[in-house]
């Protein structure tokens, strides 16, 4: 039989400051969420997709073997279903607990990858992310990098898991663009960071920006 209870969206009612991390890969998210860490040792240090056990079992799923393992669709389903495990299991009880969590990409890279650069399914990207997830980070940096500098950054690191690094110049400035863009609309929650800069530096200027919307919450 069909349950019909309808699927309930998170709320955000929590109490803790939920930060994300965004940007192209090798950009220096991971560097910088750690930087954050040290500052915020109390915080939970998480990242996407991934961040629970069912989400990192999505994980070997999504980023490893061919490019063209999964359809775009199912894609999409695989990155939410992963969410939502992420969310329910360990980003909604730390938030609730008055814990920071700090993450290391979130709905906003699906939005991008799997979104902006195949912009067709941008609609459906935004429609299942109301339904199954339903909560935005209260704070989220876009390290913005040239992807020439990034990928080069990125072949000293290579783990297997590069089904997304492995499609090329053209689609990591693709992705660059879609951050932007979404930068760009979505100034109250967004800031902006040029990683073309020393870490400790970079790791000042959003420190600040964290303490601030601390201080304001
Ligand atoms: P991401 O998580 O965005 O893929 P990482 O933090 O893993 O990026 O950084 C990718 C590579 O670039 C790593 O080898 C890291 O040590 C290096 N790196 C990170 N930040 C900087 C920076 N600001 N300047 C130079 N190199 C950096
Ligand atoms: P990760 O190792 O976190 O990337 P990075 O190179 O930034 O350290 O691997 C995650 C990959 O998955 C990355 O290439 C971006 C991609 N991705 C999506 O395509 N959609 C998503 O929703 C998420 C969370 C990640």
């Amino acid at each position: 039989m069909i349950n019909n209870t309808p699927v309930r969206a998170y709320s955000g009612s929590s109490h803790g400051l939920f930060i994300s991390f965004e940007g192209i890969d090798g950009s220096g998210k991971s560097t910088q969420t750690k930087l954050l860490k040290e500052r915020y040792p109390d915080a939970i240090l998480t990242r996407e997709p991934g961040g629970s056990a069912g989400a990192e079992e999505i994980r070997a799923l999504l980023l490893t073997g061919d490019p063209d393992r999964w359809s775009a669709e199912t894609e999409i389903l695989l990155f939410t279903a992963a969410r939502r495990d992420h969310l329910e299991t360990t980003i909604i009880p730390a938030l609730a607990a008055g814990k920071t969590i700090i993450c290391d990409r979130f709905a906003d890279s699906t939005r991008v990858y799997q979104g902006a650069t195949r912009g067709t399914l941008r609609g459906a990207v935004d429609t299942l992310h109301d339904v199954m997830i339903g909560r935005e980070p209260d704070l989220t940096f876009i390290i913005d990098m040239d992807p020439t500098v990034a990928l080069s950054r990125g072949l000293a690191r290579r783990s297997g898991e590069d089904r997304f690094e492995d499609m090329g110049l053209e689609f990591q400035e693709t992705l660059r663009h879609g951050f932007l863009v979404l930068a760009r609309d979505n100034p109250g929650r967004c800031v902006l960071i040029d990683g073309n800069r020393n870490p400790i530096e970079m790791a000042a200027e959003i420190a600040l920006h964290v303490s601030n919307r601390m201080f304001a919450t």
